[in-house]
Parts: C-alpha cells; structure tokens; sequence
C-alpha cells in the first residue's frame, strides 16, 4: 500500500500535523557549539522523563550528539522564526553569530532566549529509517514564557492566543 503514496503526497499529508519548532544545540568533537532547527520533537515519558528527537542521517549535527553525550531542546517564541530558518540552512557556520548563551547544566550551548528550554543527557538512539529516533534524559527544564512558533502546511507562524491567555503558562498535557 505505501508504495502507492508519492514522497510529495507524504510530505503535503503529514504537513497537516501541525506542530512546535525547536532548535536542537549540542557540541562537535572540537567543542564548537552547532545546532539544528526540528520539528520533530516530543515528551516521551514522564517517569523517567525522556525527550525524543528525529534527526535525520544525512545531517551533521546528528554525530555531534553522539559525541558530546547530551543535547538541549529549545522551543521557539512565535517571533523566532528567523532564528528557526538560520539553523535549517545550509550554511552552518553563522548559526550561533549574534545569539546571547546562558550557562547550563551539560555542556550543550544553551540559548537565552526561546520560549522553553529543556536540557538533556543521550540516552539511547533508535532506528527511525532515514532518520534517527534520538532520546533524551531530562536534567533541567524551563519554561520562559511568551507564545510558540508553529509549523503547519510548510509555513512558520504565530497562534491566536486563546482570550485572556496570551503570556500564561498552561499546565502542560500529556507526554
Ligand atoms: C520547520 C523545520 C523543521 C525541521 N524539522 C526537522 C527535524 O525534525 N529533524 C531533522 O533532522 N531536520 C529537520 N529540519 C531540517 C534541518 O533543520 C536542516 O536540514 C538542517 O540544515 C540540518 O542541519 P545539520 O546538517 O547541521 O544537522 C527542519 C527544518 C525546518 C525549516
């Protein structure tokens, strides 16, 4: 049956799936920050509690990770989507030009600004076909307020905060 779906088909389908931006930061062999926009990023389990990230094979940030043993997820305000268009592009070098980091608690470069950030120690990675399904164990987690970027349909964009809600926090949902 799948090999009646077009890759494109796929890809126009699975963009009705709306979802979060983060950039993924960890350090290379030589300690130089690097770092990845996803959008394929979720709470996995809440005890113990886990990240999941899918990172595709063919990138460069994935072996970093690997490397360094800990990444950090930073979830992107809804005026951050020039930030999320710098790390999605092909020129890696400039990425962190300009950014302000703040210390954390492993030794991924931490931005200080997004809308969360969530810190992480490697804990396994799995097979995800083109990609690699990359699991993380929580250490430090922080919610910094403001409203998410979203990604749906292939566009970067800002929700309708729901009435009277724009700068709360909600209670969270489930993982
Ligand atoms: C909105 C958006 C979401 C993306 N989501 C992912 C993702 O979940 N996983 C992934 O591997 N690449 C994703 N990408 C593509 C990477 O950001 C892009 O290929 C980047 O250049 C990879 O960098 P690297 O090769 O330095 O790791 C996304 C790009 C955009 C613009």
């Amino acid at each position: 049956m799948t090999a009646q779906i077009s890759e494109a088909d796929f890809r126009r389908t699975v963009g009705h799936l709306a979802s979060g931006v983060s950039v993924i930061t960890t350090r290379d062999a030589q300690g130089a920050p690097v770092g990845f926009t996803a959008s394929a990023v979720t709470s996995l389990s809440l005890d113990p509690k886990l990240m999941l990230v899918c990172v595709d094979r063919r990138g460069h940030t994935l072996s970093a990770i690997s490397h360094a043993g800990c990444f950090a997820v930073h979830v992107l305000r809804d005026d951050q989507a020039d930030l999320a268009m710098k790390f999605a592009s092909s020129s890696r070098d400039d990425r962190f030009s300009g950014l302000q980091l703040t210390p954390g608690v492993t030794s991924a470069p931490c931005l200080a600004e997004a809308h969360a950030r969530i810190e992480c120690r490697l804990e396994a990675c799995h097979d995800g076909g083109d990609h690699v399904i990359v699991v993380g164990e929580v250490v430090a987690a922080e919610a910094l307020g403001g409203l998410p970027l979203l990604y749906w349909r292939g566009q970067l964009g800002a929700p309708t905060a729901p009435e009277g809600e724009a700068q709360s926090e909600a209670d969270g949902g489930p993982t």
